[in-house]
């Protein structure tokens, strides 16, 4: 099955992808007005595809939706049977799962709409492998002013400057920019950016100026379970420059690491052994949670 071929759920109902349609005033097509989740699926053993850390992706969302007031259309249980549901429905062990809310359709006006109903989406995507090259030799990144606006923290449909900032690192010959603030470092366009220092594992701390990711908490919850030193501070820009290892977290890439930064060398220019332990344990991390998403879907009572 490819991509195209996908069922999505839109609005209380499962229709074929390629025949969806929202109408035009919609407040996230007119504004970026909504937020969004992406929740990776991987098969962690023959015929059964888990996704990972769902109740973590579903805080978020209700995070995001209660920092831009529009209140959340499903229940946490409807959340994880449309999860369940999109995942049985595609064939791929590996996907992507896309959910997003709008505030809904009305006349063009900046001012809340009173009285409208959210638009809900998902949409289940295949999710390659990720590429071996890149886990065995890492990959390049480019650095940039982060320009972007002070609520990163909410994961909006409005990416703009962050669109704009991965296309920069794709026109620079990299794959991931790495955006600094006032000289710190805060994340990257698309991913959380962590630096090992010393033996020491160095990450921003939360705030408005970063995405809270998910795979950024798991790395520091695994790292700490296995005594890896771990700090969260704000980091420099030289001390970014100087590490000895840069890594990049996300649902999407996991955890890569950054072997080439504005051309340069990162340390060795290899994967150094901050980041094999990690992906390592990222591994493991992930089948312990299928464990514990077989027990969710027996909890409701969703056939396995
Ligand atoms: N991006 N920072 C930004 C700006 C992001 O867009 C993302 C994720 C992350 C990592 O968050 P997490 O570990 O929860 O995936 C950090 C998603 C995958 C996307 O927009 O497609």
């Amino acid at each position: 099955m490819e991509w195209q071929q996908a069922t999505c759920y839109l609005n209380g109902e499962f229709v074929p992808l390629a025949s969806a349609r929202i109408p035009v005033l919609d407040r996230g097509f007119i504004f970026g007005d909504g937020v969004y989740e992406v929740i990776p699926v991987d098969q962690v053993r023959p015929g059964f595809s888990a996704p990972f850390r769902a109740h973590e992706h579903f805080d978020r969302f209700d995070r995001s939706l209660a920092a831009v007031r529009i209140a959340n259309p499903l229940a946490r249980d409807e959340w994880l049977r449309l999860l369940a549901r999109l995942v049985e429905l595609h064939p791929w062990p590996r996907q992507s799962i896309y959910l997003q809310v709008t505030r809904g359709v009305a006349r063009r006006d900046h001012v809340f709409p009173a009285g409208v109903t959210p638009t809900v989406f998902a949409v289940s995507s295949p999710w390659p492998a990720i590429a071996a090259d890149q886990i065995e030799n890492g990959t390049a990144a480019v650095t940039h002013a982060d320009e972007r606006w002070l609520h990163c923290e909410i994961k909006s449909t409005s990416l703009l400057g962050n669109v704009l900032m991965k296309q920069f690192a794709i026109e620079h010959d990299a794959t991931e920019t790495v955006l600094f603030r006032n000289g710190f470092l805060t994340e990257g366009s698309s991913t959380n950016i962590l630096v090992m220092r010393g033996g020491k594992l160095l990450a921003p701390q939360k705030s408005n100026l970063i995405l809270p990711g998910i795979t950024y908490d798991v790395v520091f919850e695994i790292a700490r379970a296995h005594d890896l030193p771990c700090e969260v501070r704000t980091i420099s820009e030289a001390e970014v420059r100087s590490a000895d290892e840069i890594l990049l977290s996300s649902s999407g890439r996991e955890v890569l690491a950054i072997t080439r930064l504005d051309g340069k060398p990162v340390g060795e220019g290899r994967p150094g052994p901050g980041f094999r332990r990690i992906h390592a344990w990222y591994q493991q991390a992930k089948r312990d949670a299928a464990v514990r998403w077989h027990a969710e879907l027996q909890r409701l009572a969703v056939a396995v």
